[in-house]
C-alpha cells in the first residue's frame, strides 16, 4: 500500500511524505518501543503499524477519542498484533501499559503550546539515549512556539535528524536526544 492510500485511509491528516518520512526513520533507527500521542483515524498508526510488521517493534497509540475508522483500519490491514491502543489521555497514561524505555516517540497529540510541551516533557524522560522524538504539525503557530521553547531550553540535548519542510503548513520534524 503507498502513502497515498495511508494518508486517505486515515482522513488525510498528514500528507504522504510526511508519512514516507516517519517510515524511513522507522526503517533507519528500528525501534522497538513506538509511542504516538494522537491517532485519529490512523495516518502516523498506520505507518508506523505497517512498518513493525515488517522489521519487528510494537506501537502504543494513546488518544483518548474512540475511532471506528482507525479500529477498521488496523483490522483490514492486518495490524492488531502491531498496535496496542490506549484510549487515555496523555499525560495521565499508566506507563506500565508500555514497554519502556521508548525508542521512538511521536507527538501528535493536543497542539496547543503548553500541552505539546507537557507532552515532550513528561514522555521525554522515558525515551531512551539516542531514541528519537518526533513532532507533527511542526509548522502550526502553537507548535512551533513550543518547539522554540524547547530548543532554547534544550538546546545541547537534542539534533535535528529530520524534517519535511513547511510545504504544506503541517510539516514532520525529528530529533535525535
Ligand atoms: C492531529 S490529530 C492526530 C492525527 C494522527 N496522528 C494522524 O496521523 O491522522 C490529534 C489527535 O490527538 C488526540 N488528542 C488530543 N488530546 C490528547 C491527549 N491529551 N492525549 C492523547 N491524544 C490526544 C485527539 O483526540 C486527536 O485524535
Amino acid at each position: 500500500m503507498d502513502f497515498v492510500e495511508i494518508a486517505a485511509r486515515g482522513g488525510d491528516r498528514m500528507y504522504w511524505w510526511e508519512l514516507e518520512l516517519l517510515d524511513q526513520l522507522v526503517r533507519k533507527y528500528r525501534p522497538k518501543s513506538i509511542v504516538e500521542i494522537g491517532a485519529w483515524d490512523g495516518c502516523s498508526t498506520m505507518t508506523l503499524g505497517l512498518a513493525v510488521k515488517k522489521i519487528g517493534g510494537h506501537v502504543f497509540s494513546i488518544d483518548p477519542t474512540p475511532s471506528d475508522i482507525l479500529n477498521n483500519n488496523i483490522h483490514e490491514l492486518g495490524l492488531e498484533d502491531y498496535i496496542t491502543k490506549l484510549e487515555q489521555s496523555s499525560p495521565w497514561i499508566d506507563m506500565d501499559l508500555i514497554e519502556l524505555p521508548i525508542d521512538f516517540l511521536l507527538i501528535d497529540g493536543n497542539h496547543n503550546t503548553r500541552w505539546v510541551l507537557v507532552d515532550y516533557h513528561f514522555f521525554r524522560k522515558y525515551v531512551r539515549k539516542n531514541g528519537i522524538i518526533a513532532l507533527h504539525d511542526c509548522e502550526f503557530t502553537s507548535v512551533k512556539k513550543a518547539i522554540d521553547i524547547i530548543l532554547e531550553t534544550d538546546k545541547n540535548l537534542v539534533k535535528e535528524v529530520a524534517y519535511s519542510g513547511p510545504k504544506g503548513k503541517r510539516g514532520l520534524l525529528a530529533w535525535q536526544i
